[in-house]
């Protein structure tokens, strides 16, 4: 089958041809990918900054923000039929398994020892057939078809909602999101969903697609930080010295929810942080229960919103857009079938 694959060995990264996965065996469902979701993690994999290609082999197929259809069952599965649409999660337990897995909370794992398709130890989506165990697949309503290669990002998102809420003490009203790409998008949408007052920070223009679609949508959008202030502050812009100074805009109680934060030598300005109160968060990956609440948030999104986000391009185009983001596009969508 043909699959993006990217060779630590060689350092190559290209669309080439792939054995098809064996079974399925029992408790397994074999998908057939339809789509397949490009984000900065499988930037930061082809540029080998983290991940893995599965124990013996070489290569790894990328890709992990996937839609298929069910195409077919190994002995003992119950729930799916045939042609379901579904969406796998993305990480698998360890083993053996720690307390958090074992109760389901994978994305919590506490060993370390998980490994996740598309990304550390196991292929990913960017192909044509996989193989996976039924549990790991969210079946999709045939309505949200168009959209459903936002269920995992948005997933993260649902997940990073939950911890900020639940973090804060207070009744916070305001959040200020750092980012204008897909995830701070979604990020600004669930917040304005649930009637917070809502700031994104970001760099591209007031005139940009992104600002004008956020605006449109009722949030305020700033270049800079001045004048902000929020209770809640999700980062999804990769900077650690964004997020950081974004503490000084926050409220008292306020919480920081770091998503993708690169490494970097910041300060920390403990003092006011003590007398603040201030609660700094990571929050990565989600639990089964943040996929049903993506999905029920996506079903209750205007369609045309959600459209305005994906732009669909070929697989043959997928190396390209992992390491050059296309200028304009939102989102963009790896079809996998042309
Ligand atoms: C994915 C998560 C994953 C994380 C770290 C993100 O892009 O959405 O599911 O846990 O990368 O590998």
């Amino acid at each position: 089958m043909r699959a993006l694959r990217l060779d630590f060995d060689t350092r190559r990264l290209e669309l080439a041809d792939h054995p098809e996965p064996a079974g399925p065996g029992d408790g397994d469902v074999r998908i057939r990918l339809l789509e397949c979701g490009v984000c900065g993690t499988d930037r930061g994999v082809a540029e080998f900054e983290c991940g893995s290609p599965p124990a013996g082999e070489s290569a790894l197929i990328l890709g992990h923000e996937a839609v298929g259809v069910v195409d077919a069952l190994g002995p003992g599965v119950t729930g799916l039929e045939t042609g379901q649409l579904v969406v796998p999660m993305v990480r698998r337990n360890c083993g053996p398994l720690c307390a958090m897995c074992r109760r389901g909370r994978r994305d919590n794992c506490l060993t370390g020892e998980y490994v996740e398709r598309g990304i550390l130890g196991l292929h990913g989506y960017l192909c044509e057939l996989a193989v996976d165990q039924a549990d790991d697949l969210i079946a999709i309503p045939s309505e949200l078809a168009d959209f459903a290669v936002l269920v995992e990002p948005a997933s993260v998102i649902e997940k990073a909602w939950e911890l900020a809420l639940r973090l804060h003490p207070g009744e916070p009203r305001s959040v200020l999101v750092l980012g204008a790409g897909p995830i701070g998008i979604l990020a600004a949408w669930c917040a304005l969903r649930n009637g917070f007052e809502v700031t994104v920070v970001s760099r591209e223009a007031e005139d940009s697609t992104r600002a004008l679609l956020l605006k449109r949508h009722g949030a305020r959008y700033a270049r800079s930080l001045d004048g902000v202030r929020a209770d809640v502050v999700i980062e999804a812009c990769g900077s650690a010295e964004l997020a950081m100074a974004a503490m000084g805009v926050m409220r008292r109680l306020g919480v920081l929810i770091l998503l993708g934060a690169r490494p970097a030598e910041v300060r920390l300005p403990s003092l006011d942080m003590i007398i603040g109160n201030h609660i700094i968060a990571g929050s990565v990956n989600a639990s089964r229960e943040h996929f049903g609440m993506a999905v029920r948030r996506l079903r209750s999104y205007d369609r045309e919103w959600l459209a305005g986000l994906l732009h669909r391009l070929p697989l043959s185009q997928a190396a390209e857009t992992i390491f050059t983001p296309r200028p304009g596009v939102i989102k963009a969508v790896h079809r996998i079938s042309d």
